[in-house]
């Protein structure tokens, strides 16, 4: 079986981490195509050589523009690659706008969609993550979902069940396979933060960053924590941090660039609490036992809230301290999801040697 692969943006490096060694250990052809959605080294080639995931065999270069533009010219790249390489299916993971684009390319060729991470739901489309999940899953020959709900939510929205398999949570495996390795790691930007002594903060939703009062309100927030934070910041919410009045003199907050995945992980086992509004930050905060506040009107990773891993709370200052405070006084454990273990990438592979049956009219 040959397969084409897609990845563009930071959450996808790490989805594909598990997945190429698992493939080439089954005798399936897997080659990445790269969109370049992402691609300052810290973005990009930092994952590539952190999980020792195999160069990509394209190298698309799309870059950055507005939601058409971006995923527009993905397609345009897409549809000649594919035509020219004519794969048995294409994967596609995630809900990036690299993911909708390799999905609507290769179903408009007639070429079978495999969706990693199919079936999560916030309800909100106002996320363009949402449309892209949609979009992408009625264009699915087969979908990979990482928890029992996500196929519940596909079979409300008239998907076939045959199509659907329980695969379980790519994260989750992404974690089980590299804890080992970070045994023992020191990390430089953490220097002067003590393990279990401070908060770390991601933020880079457009919910977030694009409305000055909810960023001020999330700064704030960050500025008056009881620990210190530590805020690895995504390259769209660095300029706009500083617009929304964080003061990073003599506040808690230390601000510093977008860091690795071996990096990010040893900072995620070691914090007191996260405080993020990142999806793929959600699941690892409940895999390596580390308390969540996730700052957003809604999650589709409600199983971590479920499980009591995580607090959603809207983007107001008060909340999010309050939220904050019983995360740092609150770390009891908690049961991991169903099949969030390290078999995924094998579920994966099983599924795909199950046959992948191509969407009616072809
Ligand atoms: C994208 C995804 C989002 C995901 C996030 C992961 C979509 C619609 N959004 O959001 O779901 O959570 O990636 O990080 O696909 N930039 C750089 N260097 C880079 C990449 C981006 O400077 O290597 C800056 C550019 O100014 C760019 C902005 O970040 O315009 C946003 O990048 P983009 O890929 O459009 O969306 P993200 O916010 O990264
Ligand atoms: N991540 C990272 N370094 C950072 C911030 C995030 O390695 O500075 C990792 C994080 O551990 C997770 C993934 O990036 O594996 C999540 O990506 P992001 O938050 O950008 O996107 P989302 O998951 O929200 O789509």
């Amino acid at each position: 079986m040959r397969i084409i692969v897609i990845v563009g943006a930071r959450p996808n490096f790490i989805k594909v981490g598990p997945l190429m060694p698992a493939f080439a250990s089954a005798g399936i052809d897997a080659r990445l195509a790269h969109t370049g959605q992402h691609y300052d080294a810290a973005m990009s080639d930092v994952f590539f050589d952190d999980l020792e995931i195999p160069e990509p065999a394209w190298f698309l270069g799309v870059g950055s523009g507005t939601h058409a533009v971006q995923t527009g010219t993905a397609m345009m790249k897409l549809e000649e690659l594919f035509s020219a390489e004519r794969p048995d299916a294409v994967m596609v993971v995630g809900d990036v706008n690299s993911t909708l684009a390799g999905a609507l390319a290769a179903a408009k060729l007639g070429i079978p969609v495999v969706h990693l991470e199919a079936g999560l739901r916030s309800r909100d489309m106002s996320m363009p993550e949402e449309v892209n999940r949609l979009v992408t899953d009625q264009l699915s020959s087969m979908l990979l979902t990482p928890v029992a709900s996500a196929g519940e939510n596909l079979i409300a929205e008239g998907v076939d069940p045959a199509r659907i398999h329980f695969v379980g949570n790519i994260m989750a495996e992404s974690v089980l396979r590299n804890l080992p390795r970070i045994e023992g790691r020191e990390v430089p930007v953490r220097s002067g933060l003590e393990t279990g002594g401070y908060v770390l903060a991601t933020v880079h939703r457009p919910e977030n960053t694009d409305h000055p009062e909810r960023l001020t309100a999330i700064a704030s927030a960050l500025s008056s924590s009881p620990l210190p934070v530590l805020l690895p910041a995504h390259p769209r919410t660095r300029p706009l941090l500083a617009e929304a009045g964080l003061d990073t003199s003599g506040s808690a907050v230390r601000l510093v660039d977008p860091v690795g995945y071996l990096d990010m992980l040893t900072l995620q086992r070691d914090a007191a609490a996260i405080v993020t509004d990142s999806g793929g930050v959600q699941e690892e905060a409940c895999m390596v036992g580390t308390p969540c506040v996730t700052v957003r009107r809604n999650t589709e990773r409600e199983i971590t809230v479920e499980v009591g891993a995580n607090r959603l709370v809207p983007a107001d200052a008060l909340a999010i301290r309050e939220a904050l405070g019983n995360a740092l006084v609150r770390r009891d454990g908690w049961e991991r999801p169903e099949r969030w273990d390290d078999e995924v990438a094998s579920r994966v592979v099983s599924a795909l040697e199950s046959g992948v049956l191509p969407l009616s009219g072809y």
